[in-house]
């Protein structure tokens, strides 16, 4: 069976694009793949986080994961730091990076450009930690939206040069993306890639934002004076990001979502995308409800945090033997 990783940072509170570009996805794997879903806190601390704001985030996330509709009985869903393997294999990993390739990161670019010389150092050694999360358990797909592609791409050659110098460990991990939701972009400057830590709230749609408060954010997304519902990268980038949406949601073309809307206006446009969301999201909160205070949710991570390490561990000792960091 083909392994699937991927992961979560419990930075705040997730929004649409996360659901469309990663963790609605995550469901189409788990009856047919081995699949580890990880609330990647350790990542999240690459900048400050307030401890309570922390272990909430953390906790919301997981009952999130549930409330999607991932089954605790087929996939393994656990938080990054109960499993000290990742950050024993970051380390390692990191000694193989060069300052030169993670310097190339346009996430780290766009971040230092913004903070210079106090950019925390975390930041920087951020993609060996993500490629840990990814070796250690072999996989071999990992569900992501398209702002994480430079990342795994980083991942395949650190675990080539691993591979080449130590010995075959690794195995060769490759990207899998959607079409619409891939890269959903803020609502306010679709220039912008939709964030969960985006300062603007007109600018995020948040997973577990009330029915009214979507609709009131889709009626203000940014759009243009065209007024033609068309799929143009180049004039038309609001309205591009919210056919995408679309997309993400029915499955429809854009071909078929242009002229579906030949000749009607962008407020009707917008009301359907409202109504799709609203009904997509509708049975996540219910079920969010259920279980955001059921101490079932720890069980599970327990649980979860137990699996992955047995798997990890493995992976770990491999490596470390064929460096020579154990004894026998
Ligand atoms: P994070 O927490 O920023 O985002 C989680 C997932 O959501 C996707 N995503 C989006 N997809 C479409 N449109 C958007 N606007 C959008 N914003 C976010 C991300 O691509 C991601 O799939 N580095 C990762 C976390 C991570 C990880 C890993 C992922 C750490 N270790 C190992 C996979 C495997 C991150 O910051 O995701």
């Amino acid at each position: 069976m083909s392994v699937i990783f991927s992961g979560i940072q419990p930075s705040g509170e997730l929004t649409i694009g996360n659901y469309l570009g990663a963790l609605r996805n995550f469901l189409t794997f788990q009856d047919d793949h081995e699949c580890f879903y990880c609330i990647v806190n350790q990542h999240a601390i690459t900048v400050p986080q307030d401890p309570k704001d922390l272990i909430h985030n953390t906790r919301s996330l997981a009952a999130l994961y549930l409330a999607v509709g991932l089954d605790p009985n087929k996939v393994t869903l656990f938080v990054q730091s109960e499993v000290p393997a990742h950050a024993q294999l970051g380390w390692i990993l990191t000694t193989l990076s060069s300052i030169g390739e993670l310097e190339r990161m346009t996430q780290y670019k766009d971040k230092s450009a913004k903070q210079g010389e106090t950019i925390p150092a975390g930041l920087l050694t951020y993609p060996p930690l993500m490629a840990a999360d990814i070796l250690l358990y072999q996989t071999n797909y990992v569900p992501v939206g398209d702002d994480q592609r430079q990342h795994i791409e980083l991942t395949r050659d650190l675990a080539q040069r691993f591979n080449f110098k130590y010995g075959e460990v690794f195995a060769m991990p490759e990207i899998k993306t959607t079409v619409g939701g891939a890269r959903v972009m803020s609502l306010q400057d679709p220039t912008k890639k939709m964030s969960k830590s985006d300062d603007n709230n007109w600018a995020t749609i948040r997973l577990l934002d009330t029915p009214d408060v979507v609709v009131k954010k889709i009626k203000k997304a940014a759009t243009d004076s065209e007024g033609v519902v068309r799929y143009d990268k180049e004039k038309q980038l609001g309205i591009s990001n919210l056919m995408g949406i679309y997309n993400a949601l029915t499955g429809d073309s854009f071909e078929a979502i242009e002229s579906m809307y030949a000749g009607k206006n962008y407020g009707t446009f917008k009301g359907d995308i409202a109504d799709l969301l609203v009904g997509a999201m509708t049975p996540i909160h219910e079920r969010y409800a259920e279980l955001i205070d059921s101490p079932e949710l720890d069980t599970i991570l327990t649980q979860g945090a137990e699996k992955a390490a047995a798997v990890a561990n493995v992976t770990l000792a491999r490596v470390e033997e064929a460096m020579g960091l154990r004894r026998k």
